[in-house]
């Protein structure tokens, strides 16, 4: 099996935990691309009554043209399940997000979420934090003297480019990845980045997931944090 056959494997087994009534937050990225196809046949084929609310305007676009019911999450309340993927997941279950600029709309549904759900191929499982570039959503303002500080610590930061533009988020923000290599300790990182004035967000989501949900080449793994 591929990496995509096992995403999609993942994708089709989280919409089983999707039920009639309940108001579903929908990640983003190529995983999620899956699940959001076998949520729209779910939803014609049987007639479901589902709200949901999105992480990127990405994947806005596609549920909607599924024939999915998509409100922006300030038209709801607590949002019942969120189905996300990940960039990396450690033994502890903290994750690296944003791998697709999306990490800050992502962590906003999340933490509004009763239930937090990421599937991911067995590649994402780590032991350690810190191999995937870590993602940090900056403000364009003043962006140039908040990279230097990132240097000045050591982080190895580097814009993300795309043809020679800055990337930029769905709130027209840029992204710095950090190369750290390995995150000895996520929270007190995780701490010291959003004090830094500038920084948005960053793709360290600590004590947030409750499911994870892992394809592998031998079937579907499931855990609890
Ligand atoms: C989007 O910014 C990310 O947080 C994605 O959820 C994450 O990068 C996983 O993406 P893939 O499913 O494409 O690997």
């Amino acid at each position: 099996m591929d990496q995509n056959e096992l995403k999609q494997m993942v994708g089709n087994e989280a919409v089983k935990y999707i039920k009639n009534g309940m108001i579903v937050g929908l990640g983003s990225g190529s995983t999620i691309r899956y699940m959001v196809d076998a949520l729209g046949k779910r939803v014609h084929d049987e007639n479901m009554d589902i709200v949901c609310v999105s992480t990127s305007k990405f994947t806005e676009n596609q549920a909607r043209n599924l024939g999915i019911t998509v409100k922006a999450i300030d038209e709801v309340d607590q949002i019942d399940l969120t189905i996300d993927g990940a960039d990396e997941i450690s033994d502890d279950f903290n994750g690296i997000k944003g791998g697709g600029a999306a990490h800050l709309w992502e962590k906003i549904v999340a933490i509004n979420s009763t239930t937090n759900m990421w599937i991911v191929d067995d590649s994402k499982m780590v032991h350690q934090l810190g191999k995937f570039p870590l993602p940090v959503e900056v403000i364009p303002f003043g962006s140039k003297h908040l990279f230097d500080k990132l240097q000045a610590k050591g982080y190895q930061p580097e814009f993300r480019m795309t043809d020679g533009n800055y990337v930029l988020t769905d709130s027209e923000n840029y992204i710095i990845d950090l190369h750290l290599d390995k995150i000895d300790d996520a929270h007190a990182l995780a701490d010291e980045l959003i004090s830094m004035v500038g920084v948005v967000e960053h793709g360290l989501f600590l004590d947030l997931v409750d499911y994870v949900i892992v394809g592998t080449p031998n079937g579907i793994e499931k855990s609890t944090r």
